[in-house]
């Protein structure tokens, strides 16, 4: 299989899941919460991704009912506290790009200790999104800029596309490939400077069902996209 430099998927279909087997949406997040364990560790083993940035609750979804947004801040951090071990040892390292200061201290501190204890890490890169708006991002890296500039660490006219990425969270490389599940075809904010030319892809299925064979056939259809960039072939 073709190796993706940077892989975004937009985790969703949770809810819908759950609802068409007549159980919680809780449920139905736990179930998407191992999906997503599995094919974290297919993509390590397999190494067919250098970057897997992931996207697991917006700065929106704050706005979804309070027992809801508990029961998934409680899965994070039992996630976060049990992986490290196994992270250290497949060489995984984790970044968390969002808006830290939304969450509670509890999980802030797990989010932390797990980006530090996998720092050394060189291989598989998850950029846990949580907490995440790409707007957000982007007035984020505006701000840090601007401030650059008047501290003089910077001059003016070095602002360029190239420097402006450089000042997002974690100077991540531009997506290469975005898989949203569930059949759902939009955004919904999601690492908005970095998809700019990136392949879009929609499976239907929804993501508790998302497993290695539906990865095969995503990485399929990448390796039969023709990118062009806007030149002609
Ligand atoms: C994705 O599943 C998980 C999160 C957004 C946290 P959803 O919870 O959005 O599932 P649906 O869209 O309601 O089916
Ligand atoms: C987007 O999913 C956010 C995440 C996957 C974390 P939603 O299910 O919240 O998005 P909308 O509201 O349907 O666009
Ligand atoms: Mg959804």
């Amino acid at each position: 299989m073709v190796k993706i430099n940077h892989l975004g998927i937009i985790v969703d279909g949770n809810g819908r899941w759950a609802k068409e087997k007549g159980l919680s949406r809780s449920e139905g997040h736990k179930a998407g919460a191992e999906a997503l364990r599995k094919i974290i560790l297919y993509l390590s083993h397999e190494k067919l991704v250098n970057y897997l940035s992931l996207y697991v609750f917006s700065t929106e979804n704050f706005a979804r009912p309070e027992e809801e947004v508990n029961y998934l801040m409680d899965l994070f951090l039992k996630w976060f506290t049990t992986v490290k071990k196994e992270y250290r040892k497949e060489n995984i390292k984790i970044y968390f790009s969002g808006r830290k200061e939304y969450l509670k201290p509890n999980i802030i501190e797990a989010m932390d200790t797990l980006e530090r204890e996998t720092e050394n890490n060189d291989g598989l890169v998850v950029n846990f999104c949580l907490s995440y708006g790409g707007r957000a991002e982007i007035v984020d890296a505006t701000k840090t800029i601007v401030k650059k500039v008047q501290n003089n660490e910077i001059s003016f006219d070095d602002i360029n596309e190239d420097l402006f990425s450089k000042n997002l969270s974690h100077n991540l490389p531009d997506v290469d490939f975005l898989i949203r599940t569930s059949g759902e075809q939009r955004i919904s904010n999601f690492m908005l400077w970095q998809i700019s030319y990136a392949e879009l892809y929609f499976p239907k299925v929804y993501f508790p069902d998302f497993d290695p064979e539906e990865l095969e056939k995503a990485f399929q259809e990448y390796e039969s996209r023709d990118r062009r960039f806007g030149k002609v072939k």
